[in-house]
Formats: structure tokens, C-alpha cells, sequence
């Protein structure tokens, strides 16, 4: 899904220049020329795999049956897409299990898989502005993706069903998919489990959730209406004991492992106090309903996807339960258009728990940055970039996570409270259910404070080095 925020042609400048644009992306020649092969990949620096040039996805709808005593997945997914080339061929982003057919418009295609790419060639070309759907079925075990500098995402068997958890590229392990932050689109999930198991995915239950049982099975509809990056898309199946609550006026579903209910038994009601607050802070909140869910994962990390973060055991806190809902903001309503720029999604999420200690009777964010700033230079607290870590760098927690956090500090420092505070809203409003880069962040900070901040940023971001004050 391509989606330019209305208030992306204001200039630095301060124009007010909105120009319309066009319904058809401008490289796209609706009709003319040859048809080619979509591209393998969109050219991230850090994941040049992930993603597939030449169409945009406009919708998914995953439907899947797991049987979590056999660890057996059968699924279809269907996506709609739109095409921006002429296209002979395309790509899609593809670890799953062995696949049983592709069709492109309800016709057999042929396909071929070479490492994580899935070669779809269907019996026509397809033009370019043209909208097409594409159906994969496929069977078998899924396996979690392990890396080694980046953890185990993807698929996770968990002891009574399975969890997915996919930053930066684990989604390909579940479903086909345009593996890439910057193509959102919105998600149907059909998802069959054994009677007695709770399903629950992103956004909201539809027709009351359930349907079934069949065969011993349940099958629990769950819709993701607002655009959604990839690697945001979440399923959790097992035993889990559900709150459903009102917060703000939307629904609040927080579900947790019955075993880990002594340390989740506040999940439900931080999350509703950390929306309201973050909301306040933030901005309108961007999606249509919240939530968390805890469960066994051994991953040690808790996870952003949309509208209701997945948290592993160990993960209960309140700082984390502020910082993965402040990612609800910054990363998945601002999404990044770049893999380098992590720390837009870490770094303002981290510093929302800073401010959140500021404004619950903990120590000033400027207390906490002036501890780290204690760090020596030249020592490793200061090694990495923090704009562009290098991908086994992108969850280092001192480039990242701290120092994106300092960063943010730095800027309010140097812009002021009251600058800040409107930079934060304004943010992620004009953003909203968009991309960023680093560059629209200090061309905001630039216009809305009269400063030239360059050398600011330069000096946070782009320096291995201790950074003056
Ligand atoms: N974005 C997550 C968080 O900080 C962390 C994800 C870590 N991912 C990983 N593959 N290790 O909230
Ligand atoms: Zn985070």
C-alpha cells in the first residue's frame, strides 16, 4: 500500500505547496512498453533480499490451520496487489513450507523457489496500474528464523500452539509476502486451531471472534483495517487467559500464558493507563483498538506488532509495556522507509519511557541522559553510528537504544520544551499510517524550531564518537 500523508508537500521552507498526485505512481506507464520481471528486492542496505520491485500490496488474507500437537501448518494467502511495471514476472519474500499451488488472477502460475525468493510467472503479463491477486497454498512445519546477530524471529512453537514475532525479516517464514516496511497494506487473518485453544492476531475479533467448531476446530477471524508493515503482522495461538476492556472508547484485549499470571496479571490495566497517557503526549492514538499479549517464548525480547504487542516471559514491566506501546507511534503508524533508520522507531520509544518516568514521579529524562553522558569517549558506549549501525547493530542497546533516546534528549534540548512537545505531535500526525526517513525528521525539527540543526544531528547520529554538549 503506497500512501503519501496529505501534509507531505509542506517544504522546509514553509510553503504550503499541495500538489496532487497522481493516482498511478509517476514510473508506472499504464499499458506501454515491455513487459519485465519485477526486481528481487527493494534494496535495503541491510536486508537487499526483503521486498520485490514492481507492484504494491494492497490487502493480505492469511488463512491458516495449525495443529499445535503435530506442529502442522496448512494455509492459503491471498494477496491484492497493484502493479507499478509491466510485469512478465515477480517476486515474493518466501521461507515457508513446501507449496502446493500458485495462482495469479485464479489461474495456475508457474513458480520457482531460490532462497528466499519466491519466482512467480503467471500465464499473462500483468499491467502496470493493474490491480491482481495472487493465491499461494503450502503445508508442513514452519521453522523460526535464527540468526545470529539479530535473535530467533518468525514463527515460534510455544509448548501448546506458536506465536510470530518478525522484526526485521521473520514474516516470510509464515506467509509470501513483500518484505518490506515501506509497502504497508491491511491484513485479514482466518486462523483454525484445535477447540480449546485461543486465537488472537492483530486489530479486531470479527463476528464475535469464533466460528466453528469443525473437525475438532475453531476458526477465529481477526481484521487489521489500518496499513500494516510486514513484520508488525502477528498470531498467537495456545491456552491464554483473555480481558477484554474499553480504553479511550476502543477495546483493550490483553491475553496472558496462564502460567505467567502472576507476572502479567497488570498487563491489562498498565496498557490502559500507558494509551491514555501516551496519547495525551502523543497524539490521537493511531489504530482502532490495543492490547498486549504474554506468553513463553524464549526470544528475551518483547515486540511492537500493531495494535497489541507481544511481550516474553520476563518482559512485564512497566517501562517496557510504555516503550512497546509507544512504538505504536513511532514504528508502526511511523513507519521507516530504511532499515538503517532504527533508531526512529527505538530511540523515540525509549525516550517515551524516559519521559513517562519524568512525568510519574521518577528521575527528569535530563537526570537520565546526564547518565549515560557520563560514558568516556572513545569508549565502546560509543562505537556504532546510531543513524546507521550496520544490520547485526540494529538492536545494539547502547547505539540504539540509549543513545537513540539521548539523541531525541539533545534535540529537545536544543529546540526547547515547548518546540519538542509540538515536534512529538506533529510528527506523527502529518506521518501518520505513513514512511519516514531521518531526513523528514530534521526537516521537521528544522522548520518548526528556525534552527539550522544539521551539525546536531550529524554529530548524534552519523559520528562514532562522544558527541559535545
Ligand atoms: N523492536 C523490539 C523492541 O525493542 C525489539 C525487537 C528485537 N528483534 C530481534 N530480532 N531481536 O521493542
Ligand atoms: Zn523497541
Amino acid at each position: 500500500m503506497r500512501r503519501s500523508s496529505p501534509l507531505a508537500a509542506f517544504v522546509a521552507t514553509g510553503l504550503t505547496l499541495i500538489v496532487p498526485l497522481p493516482a498511478v505512481p509517476a514510473h508506472a506507464s499504464t499499458g506501454s512498453g515491455a513487459y519485465v520481471p519485477g526486481s528481487a528486492g527493494l534494496g535495503d542496505p541491510y536486508f537487499p533480499q526483503a521486498g520485490n520491485g514492481g507492484y504494491d500490496v494492497g490487502h493480505y488474507t492469511i488463512r491458516l490451520r495449525f495443529t499445535p500437537k503435530t506442529r502442522h501448518l496448512g494455509a492459503t494467502t491471498t494477496i491484492t496487489a497493484t502493479a507499478t511495471e509491466n510485469l512478465s514476472r515477480f517476486d515474493l519474500d518466501f521461507s515457508g513450507p513446501k507449496i502446493g499451488k500458485v495462482e495469479v488472477n485464479g489461474e495456475r502460475a508457474s513458480y520457482a523457489r531460490k532462497g528466499q525468493e519466491l519466482v512467480v510467472t503467471p500465464r499473462h503479463g500483468l499491467p502496470s496500474g493493474k490491480t491482481f491477486t495472487v493465491e499461494v497454498s503450502y503445508a508442513g512445519r514452519p521453522k523460526a528464523i535464527k540468526d545470529r546477530a539479530l535473535g530467533v524471529t518468525g514463527w515460534i512453537d510455544t509448548k501448546d500452539g506458536a506465536v510470530v514475532l518478525a522484526e526485521p525479516d521473520g514474516a516470510r517464514s509464515w506467509f509470501p509476502v513483500n518484505d518490506n516496511p515501506r509497502d504497508k497494506a491491511t491484513y485479514t487473518f482466518e486462523i483454525s486451531a484445535p477447540e480449546g485453544l485461543t486465537v488472537l492476531a492483530n486489530g479486531e475479533p470479527k463476528n464475535s471472534g469464533v466460528a466453528g467448531p469443525r473437525g475438532g476446530y475453531r476458526t477465529s477471524t481477526w481484521e487489521m483495517r489500518r496499513p500494516m508493515a510486514s513484520y508488525l503482522a502477528m498470531v498467537a495461538i495456545g491456552k491464554f487467559k483473555v480481558t477484554q476492556g474499553v480504553v479511550d472508547g476502543m477495546p483493550n484485549i490483553t491475553a496472558y500464558d496462564p502460567s505467567l499470571a502472576k507476572e502479567f496479571k497488570h498487563l491489562h490495566g498498565i496498557t490502559a493507563k500507558a494509551i491514555t497517557w501516551e496519547s495525551k503526549i502523543l497524539g490521537d492514538y493511531p489504530f482502532s483498538s490495543t492490547g498486549g499479549v504474554a506468553d513463553r517464548l524464549g526470544v528475551y525480547y518483547a515486540l511492537e506488532t500493531q495494535g497489541r504487542p507481544v511481550y516474553d516471559a520476563g518482559m512485564a514491566d512497566e517501562p517496557t509495556i510504555v516503550h512497546e506501546l509507544a512504538h505504536q507511534w513511532f514504528g508502526d503508524s511511523v513507519g521507516l522507509r530504511s532499515w538503517k533508520d532504527i533508531w526512529l522507531n527505538e530511540g523515540f520509544a525509549s525516550y517515551a519511557e524516559w519521559l513517562y518516568q519524568e512525568q510519574h514521579g521518577g528521575p527528569s529524562a535530563e537526570n537520565t541522559f546526564a547518565e549515560h553522558y557520563k560514558h568516556k569517549a572513545g569508549s565502546a558506549f560509543w562505537k556504532l553510528k546510531t543513524g546507521d549501525p550496520g544490520r547485526n547493530g540494529m538492536f545494539d542497546w547502547n547505539a540504539i537504544y540509549v543513545r537513540g533516546a539521548m539523541t531525541v534528549h539533545a534535540l529537545r534540548r536544543k529546540i526547547g520544551d515547548e518546540t519538542f512537545f509540538t515536534l512529538l505531535r506533529t510528527w506523527t500526525k502529518e506521518n501518520r499510517h505513513s514512511t519516514v526517513t531521518t531526513q523528514d525528521l530534521i526537516a521537521l525539527a528544522e522548520r518548526l524550531s528556525g534552527q539550522n540543526l544539521g551539525d546536531l544531528f550529524d554529530a548524534w547520529l552519523y559520528k562514532a564518537a562522544k558527541p559535545k554538549l
